[in-house]
Formats: C-alpha cells, sequence, structure tokens
C-alpha cells in the first residue's frame, strides 16, 4: 500500500511507510502567495495511489495543516474515482472508479481539547474537525488522542494507537526512571502504562486549570525523595502543567524530574520555560519540527495500520 503525505508530516509518512515495508509517495503540496494552499497528486503517483488501499498521513495542526489535510483527501479521492479531466489535457480524462480505500493517519489530532461545549455558545471544534474529514475517508487511525471520545460518532473503521510503549522503551534506556507521574487525572492511563512497563512507582495529581496559562495541583504527599522522576502526559503546550508538577516533585525531594509526552506542541516559550524547570523533555515527532522529538510515532502508527487492514481484511 502507498502512503502519502503533503507538506508537514513527510518524515514521519515516510518512517511509516519503512516501518511497514511500503511506499512513500509526497505529495506536491505548496502555498499560492496569498497563502492559500495547493495540492496535486503527481503523475507518477497516480497509478500507486488507484491501485490498493492509500495511508494518507495528514495533522489537523496547525490550521494550515487542516487544509491541507482536506485538499489532500479531495484529490486522493478524485483520482481514485477516475477523475482525471484538466485543462492541460495531460492523461486519460477518465478512468475506472477504483472504489473506497482511504485510510487518514492523524499523528496529531489537533482541537482535539474543545470537545465539550464548556460555555454557552461555543463551538464544539473537534466534532466540527471529525465530520469534516470523515465524508473524504474510509478508515482512521489516530495516535493518542486527547479524548477519545470525540470520536464516538465517527461511524468509519478506527483505531486508536498510542506511543506510550515507545515512550516507556526510550525513558528506560535514556533516564530509567524510578518513579512516573500523571500530572492529572486525564493522562493517568497513558502514564501507567509507562510506569507498568518500566517497572516503577507510579502516582498522579489532580489539576485544576484556572486559564490558558494558569493551572493549579492540589497538594499530594508523594514517595519521590531522591528520585528520577517522568511526568507523562498526552501533550505538552504552554508547560504549566509541567512545570507546576516538577515543583511540586522537587519540593518533595526528587533528584531528577523529566517531562515526555507523545505531542509536543511547545506554545509561547514553553522550551525555555520547561528548560528551568525540568531536566529534560522527551517528545515524539508527532507534531513535526518539534525541537525535542525524541521518540519515533512512526511505531505506533505502524501497529494502527496493520490492524485496521487485518480487521477488513486487505
Ligand atoms: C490537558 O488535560 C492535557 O492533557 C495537557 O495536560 C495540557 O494540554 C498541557 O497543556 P500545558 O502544557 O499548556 O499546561
Amino acid at each position: 500500500m502507498p502512503v502519502v503525505s503533503g507538506s508537514i508530516d513527510s518524515d514521519l509518512a515516510e518512517n511509516l511507510a519503512n516501518n511497514l515495508g511500503w511506499e512513500h509517495h509526497r505529495l506536491i503540496a505548496r502555498r499560492f502567495p496569498d497563502s492559500e494552499a495547493y495540492v496535486r497528486v503527481p503523475s507518477k503517483s497516480i497509478e500507486a495511489v488507484r491501485s490498493e488501499t492509500v495511508v494518507v498521513v495528514a495533522t489537523t495542526f496547525p490550521d494550515e495543516g487542516i487544509v491541507e489535510a482536506l485538499l489532500m483527501l479531495e484529490a486522493i479521492r478524485d483520482v481514485r474515482s477516475g477523475n482525471l479531466q484538466n485543462l492541460e489535457g495531460s492523461g486519460p480524462d477518465k478512468l475506472d472508479d477504483v472504489g473506497p480505500g482511504i485510510f487518514l493517519a492523524i499523528p496529531y489530532f489537533g482541537y482535539s481539547r474543545q470537545d465539550k461545549r464548556f460555555q454557552q455558545g461555543e463551538v464544539i471544534s473537534a466534532a466540527l474537525i471529525v465530520r469534516l474529514l470523515a465524508r473524504h475517508i474510509d478508515g482512521l487511525i489516530v495516535l493518542d488522542i486527547h479524548a477519545p471520545s470525540v470520536l464516538d460518532d465517527f461511524e468509519k473503521p478506527l483505531e486508536f494507537v498510542s506511543a506510550m510503549p515507545e515512550i516507556a522503551t526510550h525513558l528506560k534506556s535514556t533516564i530509567n526512571p524510578d518513579f512516573i507521574l500523571s500530572p492529572d487525572k486525564g493522562a493517568i492511563d497513558r502514564a501507567s502504562e509507562v510506569a507498568n512497563l518500566i517497572d516503577c512507582k507510579f502516582s498522579y495529581l489532580e489539576k485544576t486549570r484556572i486559564d490558558a496559562h494558569t493551572i493549579e495541583h492540589k497538594p499530594k504527599d508523594l514517595d519521590v525523595d531522591g528520585s528520577i522522576v517522568a511526568i507523562v502526559d498526552d501533550m505538552i503546550s504552554t508547560g504549566g502543567t509541567i512545570c507546576k508538577a516538577s515543583q511540586a516533585l522537587l519540593n518533595q525531594g526528587a533528584k531528577e524530574v523529566h517531562a515526555a509526552c507523545t505531542h509536543g506542541l511547545f506554545t509561547g516559550g514553553a522550551i525555555t520555560r520547561l528548560d528551568e524547570h525540568v531536566n529534560g523533555v522527551h517528545a515524539t515527532d508527532s507534531v513535526s519540527r518539534n525541537p525535542r522529538a525524541l521518540v519515533s510515532a512512526a511505531p505506533a502508527l505502524a501497529r494502527g495500520v496493520k490492524n485496521l487492514s487485518k480487521r477488513l481484511n486487505l
């Protein structure tokens, strides 16, 4: 099967293709001078895109990713349906419709945190993004999505995958932590999975978010005196959650504190802030070009693609 990408997650898509032993095809994806996106399936990839099920690697972060994802999916849908008519007159105008067979692999599902209507009149952004993508695809693989419930109404084949096994292996071989901390209740499942895989102690904090930049943790006694601790979360954005949790750990005698996550967004000076509060930051490459991408997200996505293919007998 071909793995296809645009301009954003090309390296990750290539790694995914290598992991699966498949071909990687890069679509032509660029911007017009006014910043609008342009996408084209190059002639050399048309046969591959039509021959088998296609795995499209695309992200919904940053916003440009959403438009690029939609354009890529539409371009591939056109090519697969045999609609090749073009003003240049190159190639055949029309071929057979090869039918469904577009899987979308989303390394980081942007907008997943606006998964509820917290205030009257708000848009549930995550649900809108799901609806936009759903009409173009026949299957979905999504990595460490913040709230899986946003896909409750998604009616097509779906695989949730997690990079926690790879994060555990990486942490074990680099810092060998004695203790894993979940910085809030929402990350308990993911962080405890890492603790189980490493076979070390685990606890969690209770967090209240005051606003995008301010959070509070309920005080808690943690058995971390002299320990190397890794705080494990699904994502790091401003770094506020990690910095607060790290302070609590250091106050209670932790020897080293590290931060680990799948999605390294690192917004608004997060790296500088984190460097002042923790000994190391370990993220995957689910968000492209993040400066702490030390773990590949490709094996996790490959598991999802394989599971989906198996379920559908492909
Ligand atoms: C929220 O529940 C998430 O799991 C993360 O804890 C949060 O998004 C991290 O954001 P920040 O780095 O801005 O504190």
